[in-house]
C-alpha cells in the first residue's frame, strides 16, 4: 500500500479528491495516512476530519524562520513514513531541508503548463498574457519554484471572456483528475525517473 502525505493551505477541493477517489476506493492501493496544513482553521482540515484523517497544523514561517520550519514539516510528515508526499495547494515555499528528507518524493501541483507562469499568480497571468492555452502540471517538487521535472500535464484552453474566476474552476477540475491519476498511478509503479534522461520522468499510462 501506497502511504500518502499531502500538504494543504487552504480549501482542499484537491485534497478532496484525492479522498474520493483514491483513499475511499478500494480498486487503488494507497492510503492518505496525514494532512499537513499550513493554516489552523483552513477547510482543508474539516474534509480530512470528516474522512477519519489525521492532520497536523505546521504554519507558515518568514523566509528566516523557514529552515527551522522545514526541519519540523520534514519530522512531522516522517513520522508518518509516507511513500509519496502531495503538495496539493500548499502555498509557501519549501527548502532543501525538507525536500531532501523525501529525495524525489515530493509532488507539486501547479495551475499552468509549466514552465509558463510559475508563482503564486498563475491563472491570473495567463489571463493578462492572453494566452491562448494554458494548463495544469503536476511535477516533482525541488527547491526552484515550481521548477522540477513535470510527471503529468494536460492543456486548458482560455476562452474569449474568461475572467480568472471561470478560467480558474475549468483548471481545477482538470486538477483534481491529473492529481488523483498521478497518486493512482504512483499507487501501481507506473512513475519512475529516467536514469539516462534524469530531467525526464517515465509514465507509464498503462492504457487504463
Ligand atoms: C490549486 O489551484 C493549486 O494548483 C494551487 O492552489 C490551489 C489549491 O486549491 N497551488 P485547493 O485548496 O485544492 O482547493
Amino acid at each position: 500500500m501506497l502511504r500518502v502525505v499531502v500538504m494543504v493551505s487552504g480549501n482542499g477541493s484537491n485534497l478532496q479528491a484525492l479522498i474520493d477517489t483514491v483513499h475511499a476506493n478500494p480498486e487503488v492501493d494507497a492510503q492518505i495516512v496525514l494532512v499537513v496544513c499550513s493554516k489552523d482553521g483552513a477547510r482543508a482540515l474539516e474534509r480530512a476530519a470528516a474522512a477519519g484523517i489525521p492532520c497536523e497544523v505546521v504554519a507558515l514561517a518568514d523566509p528566516s524562520e523557514r529552515a527551522a520550519r522545514d526541519a519540523r514539516l520534514a519530522e512531522v510528515i516522517g513520522r508518518a513514513r509516507p511513500d509519496l508526499v502531495v503538495m496539493a495547494g500548499w502555498m509557501s515555499i519549501v527548502t532543501g531541508t525538507f525536500l531532501d528528507a523525501f529525495p524525489g518524493r515530493v509532488i507539486n501541483l501547479h495551475p499552468s503548463l509549466l514552465p509558463a507562469f510559475p508563482g503564486m499568480h498563475a491563472i491570473e497571468e495567463a489571463i493578462a498574457w492572453g494566452v491562448r492555452l494554458t494548463g495544469v502540471t503536476v511535477h516533482i517538487a525541488e527547491e526552484a519554484v515550481d521548477g522540477g521535472p513535470p510527471i503529468l500535464q494536460e492543456p486548458v484552453p482560455v476562452l474569449a471572456g474568461d475572467t480568472a474566476e471561470t478560467l480558474a474552476g475549468r483548471i481545477h477540475a482538470v486538477e483534481h483528475r491529473l492529481l488523483s491519476r498521478c497518486v493512482t498511478l504512483y499507487s501501481q509503479g507506473r512513475i519512475h525517473r529516467d536514469p539516462a534522461q534524469p530531467r525526464r520522468m517515465i509514465v507509464d499510462e498503462g492504457g487504463s
